[in-house]
């Protein structure tokens, strides 16, 4: 049984607590910015395949009292790295986390590279290279109240980054970020779905992977796990065939996104097509002024630009007013909501929230509104 933490945006612990016992973790425990759980490889594949929230996931190599350079770098000495990596394999050492006398993680990272190469020279005469970009073992040290934490990082590339969407507009959602909104949002997929600002589709996207119940790693270049001495070829293979075998061909109920900029359009197309949906999801060049309910109900989801990320606008109040007045007068009967980072903005859509759950987008302090539309 290894000991493993899935790192995620703040505020989501609990929620990838929830989804890590869903993919079947034992000893599941929610932490700051993640959620340690415990579990075996096939489990640490199917997590980095399925997991739908996290950033990464760590597998913890050893844990040891560390109050000053010198102690780290004695406790990094005693393990055997030549259990994780051989000298002509490469490395990145990525430090988070200070105590008082272990203040710096550019000086943390470098201690704990030293004394995994020095070991290396010792015992061979020779040397892993530091590669930061795509290395083939990604180590992760943690110095918390004096305690060292050593993991490996599994994911390579962060999870988020699902590969579906090279094509992305301005301000895009984070795809692991938009698909807590729709977690959290209780939407299911027999509810029709439809975002009206939808720019590169990330919304509508993650809401029809996981309707179809499409794996969110199925569109990755490969993961961290894939350059370790360990790794099973032929077990990430059978997982990666039981997931394509498992997906749904169509879609409960339908749905769309609209945006009044062409391209953005042009990039949700482009995107359904790399993640293999285009023929699910129906993408439409809509102002928002025209925009109607598709149907009699469903959920609306959308996050209208709020200035941080767009640039300031004085008409954005104006544009929130517009928004409610369209979300009461033509959604009647559906759920709406709403991302926002800008509290002033949020009160311009002149509708009464009946819940609002604070999430971070990046380092954006926001909400999520829900709207019931009568
Ligand atoms: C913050 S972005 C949405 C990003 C999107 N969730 C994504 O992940 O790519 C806001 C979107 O609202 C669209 N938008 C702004 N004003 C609009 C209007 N008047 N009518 C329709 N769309 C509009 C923009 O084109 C932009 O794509």
């Amino acid at each position: 049984m290894n000991q493993y933490f899935a790192t995620v945006a703040r505020g989501l612990e609990t929620l990838v607590a929830q989804e890590l016992e869903q993919l079947g973790a034992s000893g599941v425990e929610p932490g700051f910015c993640g959620a340690a759980f415990e579990g075996d490889r096939n489990l640490l594949y199917r997590v980095n395949l399925w997991a739908r929230l996290p950033f990464r996931i760590l597998m913890k190599v050893d844990e040891f009292p560390c109050c000053d350079a010198d102690e780290l770098y004695r406790g990094i000495q005693k393990l055997d790295w030549s259990n994780y990596l051989t000298p002509d394999m490469t490395l990145a050492v990525n430090a988070t986390g200070k105590s008082d006398r272990l203040n710096h993680t550019h000086f943390t990272a470098l201690q704990v590279k030293n004394a995994i190469v020095d070991q290396q020279e010792d015992n061979f005469g020779e040397r892993s290279n530091v590669e930061l970009q795509q290395p083939d073992v990604r180590i992760g040290v943690h110095i918390n109240r004096d305690v060292c934490t050593v993991s490996l990082d599994s994911s390579g590339n962060s999870l988020h980054r699902r590969g579906y969407r090279p094509a992305v507009g301005s301000a895009p959602l984070k795809e692991s970020l938009a698909a807590a909104l729709i977690q959290l949002s209780g939407w299911q997929p027999e509810q029709m779905f439809y975002d009206p600002l939808c720019g590169s589709g990330t919304l509508p996207l993650e809401a029809s992977l996981k309707a179809l119940n499409i794996a969110p790693g199925l569109f990755r270049e490969g993961f961290g796990f894939e350059t370790w001495l360990d790794f099973d070829s032929l077990l990430l293979e059978k997982l990666i065939a039981e997931a394509r075998d498992s997906q749904r061909e169509l879609l409960p109920a339908p749905i769309w996104g609209s945006d009044g900029d062409e391209n953005a359009i042009a990039l949700a197309m482009a995107n359904a097509e790399n993640c293999g949906v285009l023929d699910c999801v129906y993408f439409s060049q809509i102002e928002l002024t025209d925009v109607f309910a598709p149907a009699d109900t469903g959920v609306l989801f959308c996050n209208p630009p709020y200035g941080e990320r767009l640039g300031k606008d004085t008409d954005l109040g104006a544009f929130y007013k517009k928004l409610g007045d369209i979300l009461k007068q033509r959604f009647k009967g559906w759920t709406a909501f709403i991302l926002s980072g800008n509290k002033e903005l949020s009160q311009s859509i002149g509708l009464k929230s009946c819940q609002r759950i604070a999430v971070y987008n990046g380092t954006i302090p926001c909400q999520l509104m829900k709207y019931e539309l009568y």
